[in-house]
C-alpha cells in the first residue's frame, strides 16, 4: 500500500534539495570564516595589528571603523552598472573616491561627507595585506575583520564569515537613499533595517554601537533645542556648554555615550532609559510608546551587558551577510579607492 504522507515528505525534501542547490549556484550566502586559510594565513593578524595601531594612535578610530563598516553594508546599488559586474550590500563599495567628471561614489554623499572617517586605516592594512597575499583579499573582507577588530580589542569577539567581493560601481544617491538619518522615527528605522533583512532585535542591538564614538552638532541640535522626548537637564547642560550653539558649530563634537565613550559596553542602553542620548532616532528606540519589543530589549540590554555583548555579535554577523557578492561579480581590488 502506498504511503501518501510519506511521498508528499520525500517531494517535499527533494524540493528543499533542488531549493539549496539553486542557492549555491547563485551564490548566496557563500561566505565562511576559512575562505583564506590556505591563500592567506596571516590575513587577520594583519587586520588586527593595523586596528590596534590606528586605535593606539587615536581611541575614537575604534568607533570610525565600525560605523564605516555599517555604511558600507546598508548601501545596495539602485541599478546595475551596464547590466553586469554589480555587488551590493558589504562590497567595500564606501571605500572607492569620486572621479570628477565621471563617478560620484558613497564618500561625499549627505550621510557621510565630512563625517565618515578611518579611510587611511584601511588603505595601510590594505597595503601590509597585499604585500604577503597579493590580488586575494577583498577590501571588503578587510573592513568586515577591521570592525569585529575594532570592538574586539575593547570589549568581546566573533568570527568573521568571508569570502566577499568589491563592487565595481556605486552612488552618492545610494548611500542617500538607504542609509537612515538622524531623525529617523522608528517605522523608518524598522522599515529600513527590514529592507535588509533585519529585524527589531538586530536594529536594537546593532544600535548599541552609539556607545562608542562621537556625533557632531550639526546631527542633535534639533534633539537638544527642540525635542521633548530627552532629560531636561541633560539638554539644558548641553545647551549651555557651548558644544552645540543654536547658530554655528556644526562640526563641534560630543561623545554618543556619556559615561564612557571609548569603552564597548552597555553604557548606550542606560542613557536611552534615562533619555540622555544624542539621536532623537536613537531615542525612538525607547519610551515613544511606539513599540514594545524595542523598549523590552532597550531595558534587557541595559540591564545585561552579557546579553548585549552575544547579540551584538549575531547581529553583526547577520549586518555582514547583506547581498555577499559572490565569486561571478565584482572583482578583488588592489587598492581600495579604486576599481581595478
Ligand atoms: C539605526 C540607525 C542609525 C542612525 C540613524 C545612525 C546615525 C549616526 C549619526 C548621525 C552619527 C554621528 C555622525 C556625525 O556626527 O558625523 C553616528 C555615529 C556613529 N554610528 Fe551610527 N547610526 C545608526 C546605526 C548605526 C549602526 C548599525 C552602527 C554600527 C553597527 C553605527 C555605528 C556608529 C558609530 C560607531 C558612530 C561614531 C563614529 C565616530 O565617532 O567616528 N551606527 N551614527
Amino acid at each position: 500500500m502506498g504511503c501518501p504522507s510519506c511521498s508528499r515528505s520525500l517531494w517535499l525534501s527533494a524540493l528543499a534539495v533542488a531549493a539549496a542547490l539553486a542557492s549555491a549556484a547563485a551564490g548566496a550566502q557563500q561566505l565562511s570564516p576559512g575562505f583564506y586559510d590556505a591563500t592567506c594565513p596571516a590575513l587577520q593578524a594583519t587586520v588586527r595589528r593595523g586596528v590596534a595601531r590606528a586605535v593606539r594612535r587615536e581611541p575614537r578610530m575604534g568607533a570610525s571603523i565600525l560605523r564605516l563598516f555599517f555604511h558600507d553594508c546598508f548601501v545596495n546599488v539602485i541599478k546595475p552598472f551596464r547590466g553586469v559586474d554589480r555587488a551590493d550590500g558589504c562590497d567595500a563599495s564606501v571605500l572607492l573616491d569620486d572621479v570628477p567628471g565621471n563617478f560620484a561614489g558613497e564618500k561625499n554623499a549627505g550621510p557621510n561627507a565630512n563625517s565618515l572617517r578611518g579611510y587611511e586605516v584601511i588603505d595601510s592594512i590594505k597595503a601590509q595585506v597585499e604585500a604577503s597575499c597579493k590580488s586575494t583579499v577583498s577590501c571588503a573582507d578587510i573592513l568586515a575583520l577591521a570592525a569585529r577588530d575594532a570592538v574586539n580589542l575593547v570589549s568581546h569577539s566573533w568570527t568573521v564569515p568571508l569570502g566577499r567581493r568589491d563592487a565595481r560601481n556605486t552612488s552618492a544617491g545610494a548611500a542617500n537613499a538607504n542609509l537612515p538619518p538622524p531623525d529617523a522615527s522608528l517605522a523608518t528605522l524598522l522599515s529600513t533595517f527590514r529592507g535588509k533583512g533585519l529585524d527589531a532585535r538586530d536594529l536594537t542591538a546593532l544600535s548599541g554601537a552609539h556607545t562608542v564614538g562621537r556625533a557632531r552638532c550639526a546631527v542633535f541640535r534639533s534633539h537638544i533645542y527642540n525635542d521633548t522626548a530627552i532629560n531636561a537637564s541633560f539638554a539644558a547642560e548641553l545647551r549651555a556648554s557651548g558644544v552645540c550653539p543654536f547658530t554655528g558649530g556644526d562640526g563641534n563634537l560630543a561623545p554618543l555615550e556619556l559615561q564612557a565613550p571609548d569603552a564597548f559596553d552597555n553604557g548606550y542602553f542606560r542613557d536611552l532609559v534615562t533619555r540622555r542620548v544624542l539621536l532623537r532616532s536613537d531615542q525612538a528606540l525607547y519610551g515613544g510608546g511606539g513599540n514594545d519589543t524595542t523598549d523590552a530589549l532597550v531595558l534587557a540590554y541595559a540591564a545585561n551587558a552579557t546579553a548585549f555583548a552575544v547579540v551584538f555579535a549575531a547581529a553583526m554577523v547577520r549586518m555582514g551577510s547583506i547581498a555577499p557578492a559572490d565569486g561571478s561579480v565584482g572583482e578583488v581590488r588592489l587598492n581600495c579607492r579604486r576599481v581595478n
